[in-house]
């Protein structure tokens, strides 16, 4: 039976809980979280142990305001506290960091926040203006609480993962930043804590998403617009979803300059997508190109 983890509250609490754990030079662990705790972020917890070994692993689980728009869904983001912390004691968590929002923004929005360059205006950003500004900003801050050595972030958040790793290079933050696999449902979809706001009907309409991103995959030796085109194809044809972006980037999530690589090359195919009034995303990798084209550089058959 696993020992429940020591709860702080406040960055003083943190401090003492840490000092603790610190001992003899130990490894820190975080993973940061706004709570609603599934299987997705159980594996990240076990990431961070795999990192880490006997030294600590703090969770932090904190509804970020900063990150949410006007509109948005911070008032019915789902609170789970009594799950989160079976969670957190199954998963062998040390250290839970929840603190109130005041005790993280303790002079309400911060003058000094993160800018989080171009690419926090693309893709997630693009339909969330604001929102990487806020997950950056308050990542720094968790990071300047925790000092941790690596935190570990899940791969469906991929724009965030790539991001949050930019940004401990850029600022030499010197954290170790990981990125962890997809935790998927059966039929693919990606585990969310949004998922529970999906009606049984909705849920079954949600799985194309990940359907269509494997379509994708399987045609991406024959270059990004066949990915792209049998993508599309499902997302087109699915009922009750309202597609927001389909995009084929670089694992940096920089644009793709050549279409049509001759030797396979890494991409990250992103979706998003509102199914009722829940907003989904997911993304997979693909290697693109590869295979030969047609000698006249028409567009392989099928397309
Ligand atoms: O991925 C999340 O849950 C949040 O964006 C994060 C990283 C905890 C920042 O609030």
């Amino acid at each position: 039976m696993s020992r429940p983890p020591v709860l702080a509250a406040t960055r003083e609490e943190l401090a003492h809980a840490l000092a603790a754990a610190r001992r003899g030079g130990a490894t820190v662990g975080v993973v940061t979280t706004m709570g609603a705790l599934h299987e997705g972020h159980a594996s990240l917890f076990r990431h961070a142990r795999e990192r880490v070994g006997s030294g600590p692993v703090v969770a932090t689980i904190f509804v970020n305001p900063l990150q949410f728009g006007a509109g948005e869904d911070l008032d019915r983001y789902p609170r789970t506290w009594d799950d989160d912390l079976a969670t957190c004691t199954r998963e062998g968590v040390d250290v839970v960091f929840a603190p109130p929002v005041d005790e993280v923004y303790p002079d309400g929005d911060p003058v000094v926040a993160v800018d989080p360059g171009p690419l926090g205006a693309e893709l997630e950003g693009g339909s969330r203006p604001g929102h990487f500004r806020g997950v950056l900003t308050v990542v720094a801050k968790l990071f300047g609480l925790v000092r941790p050595d690596v935190a570990v972030f899940g791969e469906k958040d991929y724009q965030q993962l790539v991001l949050v790793r930019r940004m401990s290079r850029d600022l030499c933050l010197g954290v170790d930043v990981v990125g962890a696999e997809t935790v998927r449902e059966a039929d693919g979809l990606a585990r969310s804590s949004r998922n529970r706001f999906l009606g049984p009907e909705e849920r079954h309409r949600a799985a194309v998403l990940n359907r269509a991103l494997r379509e994708a995959q399987a045609r991406a030796a024959d270059g990004l617009p066949a990915a792209r085109g049998a993508a599309m194809r499902l997302l087109d044809d699915a009922p009750g979803l309202d597609l927001d972006y389909l995009a084929i980037r670089s694992p940096d999530l920089a644009e793709i300059a050549d279409p049509h690589p001759v030797e396979p090359v890494a991409a990250r195919i992103l979706v998003a997508a509102r199914v009722g009034t829940t907003r989904l995303i997911d993304n997979l990798p693909l290697a693109l190109g590869g295979a030969t084209l047609p000698a006249t550089g028409a567009t392989p058959s099928g397309q």
